[in-house]
């Protein structure tokens, strides 16, 4: 019997370790720093603690500035200056394009997906029009485009291609063999290349249930199926990595408990038989 209860003792003690170790909860910040920029807080997290927010920051400390990833797995862009509930942008590559007069510039095409919770306007981004022109007919073609985007400025320094856009027009309804690509515009006047520019102002807004549930302790977090869940512990904000390893932590405990009663089954039938033979 005592050595029953010994066993049990000792159960008890491994499952408050597991519990222990496996619910490594990490604990997010109120608010952060990075580079010149202070007092950074939710939805902005440090790409070390993914999950306490929905925007990335890393390179806090190279210069000029620290880089950003507006939503998780995106483009990497440097955070250029920051308000409230919007963040000046500069996007490197297109910046290098723009620079050499790249036409592998109009590869790109900025839009940002609107979560469930979390939905983005880009100010300064503008529509243009991507048209195929073969050398075969590009006459034709652009004389026919011509027709349909008549009233629009049209640059044709690009092989395959030519680019339709009025600065006072938005998006049109789509020609054959045209595709609309959106991009930062930084001035109304000059070529293309200098209409267009590496910068872009983007905005953000949370829902409304996604604030609550920040403001109540909770984090926003979509399901697999994408649906808004708010995702509170009694104290601390727990993370998706973190709540699969508390599960491995209880499977643990599963096993151990399934384990140690095995053992303790046999250490009990043992001392039974010991009694039991000494009776004899
Ligand atoms: C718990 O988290 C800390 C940092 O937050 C990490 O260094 C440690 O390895 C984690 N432990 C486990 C068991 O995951
Ligand atoms: C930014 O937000 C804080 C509180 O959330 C508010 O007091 C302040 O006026 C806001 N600033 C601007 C420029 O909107
Ligand atoms: C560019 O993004 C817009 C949405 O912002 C979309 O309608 C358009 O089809 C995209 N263009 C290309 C070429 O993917
Ligand atoms: C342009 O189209 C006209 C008919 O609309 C056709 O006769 C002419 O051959 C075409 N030119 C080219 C270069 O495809
Ligand atoms: C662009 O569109 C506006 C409004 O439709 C028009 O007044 C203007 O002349 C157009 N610009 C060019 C370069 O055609
Ligand atoms: C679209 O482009 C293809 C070649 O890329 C060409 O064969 C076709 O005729 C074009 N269609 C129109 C309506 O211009």
């Amino acid at each position: 019997m005592a050595i029953t209860s010994f066993v049990s003792f000792l159960l008890s003690l491994l499952l408050i370790l597991v519990q222990a170790k496996g619910r490594n909860v990490s604990t997010c910040p109120k608010s952060f720093s990075c580079g010149d920029f202070t007092d950074l807080s939710f939805p902005f997290s440090l790409s070390t603690q993914p999950d306490c927010g929905m925007m990335s920051m890393s390179g806090c400390d190279a210069k000029p500035y620290p880089r950003i990833q507006l939503v998780p797995g995106g483009e990497w862009y440097y955070a250029l200056d920051m308000h409230n509930s919007s963040v000046w942008l500069r996007d490197p590559k297109l910046q290098t394009t723009l620079m050499q007069h790249n036409c592998q510039a109009f590869n790109k095409n900025f839009s940002l997906p609107n979560s469930h919770f979390m939905s983005f306007h880009m100010v300064n981004i503008h529509s243009f029009f991507k048209c195929i022109s073969t050398s075969y007919n590009a006459r034709n073609i652009t004389h026919k485009k011509n027709n349909h985007f008549v009233g629009y400025n049209i640059y044709n320094g690009c092989e395959g291609f030519n680019i339709y856009y009025n600065l006072s027009k938005g998006a049109d309804n789509l020609p054959t063999n045209c595709s609309l690509i959106r991009l930062p515009i930084h001035s109304s006047h000059g070529d293309l290349f200098d209409v267009l520019g590496p910068e872009f102002l983007a905005e953000w807004k949370l829902s409304d249930e996604c604030n609550e549930c920040h403001d109540g302790g909770g984090q926003c977090q979509t399901d697999k199926t994408n649906k808004f869940s708010c995702h509170k512990d009694a104290k601390t904000p727990t993370s998706t990595t973190d709540q699969r390893k508390e599960t491995t932590g209880r499977n643990m405990v599963g096993l151990i408990v399934g384990t140690g009663s095995k053992i303790c089954l046999i250490a009990a039938m043992y001392s039974y038989y010991r009694i039991f033979m000494h009776i004899i």
